[in-house]
């Protein structure tokens, strides 16, 4: 070791260019930047800008979308094509967010809308001159090829459609762009959202999932935003929340759509700010994080019902992904199956030889509304019921290849429940959480009170029970 001092993160000033035409901007623009420590390179006009950029390759641009001499967005290009690297922060007037979407696009990798505070400005060029020359992957030998698939061999299939989605991924990924991904459920939208991360600049930070459908609204925002201790009942200690927990990384937003109306509003205005506030606390603390979000529904659709904010859903719908249903991508369903049926025989010990071509064409035929995660269910229903060998059609559950099935992921179990069942009729109408904490406690009664055997008949642990039981207690 050299240096004397333990390698703490550099402080990033690199030099910007700016690209802007209106002077009285400009001033202003520049003093920021000066006395946050960065070289400020002017330019008035995108031909005096791209000659500037030729000559000094600055690590950053900040670019006026509105230039006298030519559109904002070519001039983005331009550059990007000379210097893959480059962070262009696009700068739009309110009004055309259309035009910073278009530019997030077209490989931008931030946009700021007028008017902005000097925090959230100076927040986007920190994160742009930190982002771009970050290594990848601490000990991933450089340059390495392009990986055929985005992420730790995840991702299989080779069809058209998926490779499509790996290529977007891959350059959706070096960007501060939201993603927004789509699908009908079991298509992949989470391991696309880590895809995106793993291949970022900043693979190395957290990668931080939230569903927004499975946390009761009232306890989301002191997940999302974290709390100060004794802010409310149950805050027994600080909690950082998803949002902090994420900087450096990536915040994945799952089941988007979920979110309530405040809450919606909140990330908005984090979204604009790049700051949390925790519940309870006094300070806003400033992350760099970089969202992702997903959903199954149709987004426009809940907006359309006033369900999801449209100004929320412009800001997180930059860049959409669509994850196609299983039946359009062709041959996938195959290579799907044999690989889950060699990890899957691998798991349990058993020797299966792959699929018969029977078995092949119905999987080609069926619609599989479950998608990828039908597929994976059927295949470890076949290795556990199965000794080995080549699978045939018998082997496979028999609900399978009923069109009635046609509209559900998955069978339900023999004996099952229809609309009208009188039985739970009294049910329809609690929530998910008072459905959940009525039938624990009617099985407790129903076993004399035992926790461990009301336990072992709903297939949990004891101590999840104890700690429910705890919770409840508590709320009164
Ligand atoms: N292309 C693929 N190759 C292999 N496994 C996959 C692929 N796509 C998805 N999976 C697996 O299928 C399962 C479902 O994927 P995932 O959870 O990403 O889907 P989803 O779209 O988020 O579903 P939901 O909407 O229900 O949350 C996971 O176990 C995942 O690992
Ligand atoms: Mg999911």
């Amino acid at each position: 070791m050299t240096s004397p001092v333990a390698n703490p993160r550099p402080k990033a000033s690199p030099a910007v260019l700016l690209i802007e035409d209106t002077p009285s901007l400009q001033m202003v623009y520049r003093s920021v930047l000066n006395s946050a420590g960065h070289q400020v390179l002017l330019a008035g006009t995108a031909a005096e800008g791209l000659s500037i950029f030729r000559n000094h390759g600055p690590q950053v641009v900040l670019l006026d979308l509105m230039l006298p001499d030519r559109d904002g967005l070519e001039l983005m290009q331009d550059m990007l094509t000379l210097r893959p690297d480059t962070a262009v922060i696009v700068i739009t007037a309110n009004g055309s967010i259309n035009k910073a979407v278009e530019a997030m696009r077209a490989g931008a990798h931030e946009f700021l809308v007028k008017p902005f505070d000097e925090q959230r400005f100076l927040g986007a060029v920190e994160n742009a001159g930190s982002a771009r020359p970050a290594p990848r992957r601490a000990a991933m030998p450089a340059p390495t090829p392009l990986p055929s698939l985005p992420s730790s061999e995840a991702f299989i299939g080779s069809s058209d459609a998926m490779t499509r989605i790996h290529a977007k991924i891959r350059s959706v990924a070096r960007s501060m762009a939201t993603v927004f991904i789509t699908g009908e459920s079991g298509t992949g939208k989470e391991l696309c959202a880590l895809a995106v991360h793993d291949n970022s600049a900043r693979a190395a930070g957290p990668f931080i999932a939230l569903n927004c459908g499975a946390i009761p609204q009232d306890l989301l925002e002191s997940e999302v935003f974290g709390h100060m201790k004794g802010s409310f009942t149950g805050a027994v200690s600080d909690k950082p929340g998803a949002a902090a927990a994420a900087d450096g990384g990536t915040l994945f937003l799952d089941e988007i759509c979920e979110m309530a109306p405040a809450l919606q509003t909140k990330l908005l205005r984090f979204l604009q700010t790049s700051t949390v506030q925790p519940v309870g606390a006094t300070r806003p603390r400033k992350v760099n994080v970089r969202i992702v979000c997903a959903t199954n529904r149709d987004p426009l659709e809940a907006v359309r019902r006033g369900q999801f904010r449209e100004d929320l859903y412009y800001r997180l719908y930059v860049v959409p992904i669509h994850m196609p249903p299983l039946r359009d991508r062709g041959n996938d369903v195959i290579e799907i199956a044999e690989a889950a049926l060699a990890r899957f025989a691998a798991e349990e010990g058993r020797n299966f030889e792959g699929l018969d071509p029977q078995v092949h064409a119905l999987f080609h035929r069926l619609p599989w509304p479950g998608n990828v995660r039908q597929v994976l269910n059927v295949i470890r229903n076949v290795v556990v019921l199965n000794e080995g060998g080549l699978v045939s059609l018998d082997m496979l559950p028999g609900n399978l290849a009923d069109p009635a099935e046609a509209t559900s992921p998955f069978a339900l179990p023999s004996g099952s429940v229809t609309a009208h069942d009188p039985t739970l009729d009294s049910l329809i109408g609690l929530t998910l959480a008072e459905i959940e904490q009525r039938i624990i406690e009617a099985t407790i009664a129903r076993h004399g009170g035992s926790v461990p055997k009301a336990a072992r008949v709903l297939d949990v642990s004891p101590s999840t029970l104890y700690r429910k039981l705890e919770t409840w207690a508590r709320d009164g």
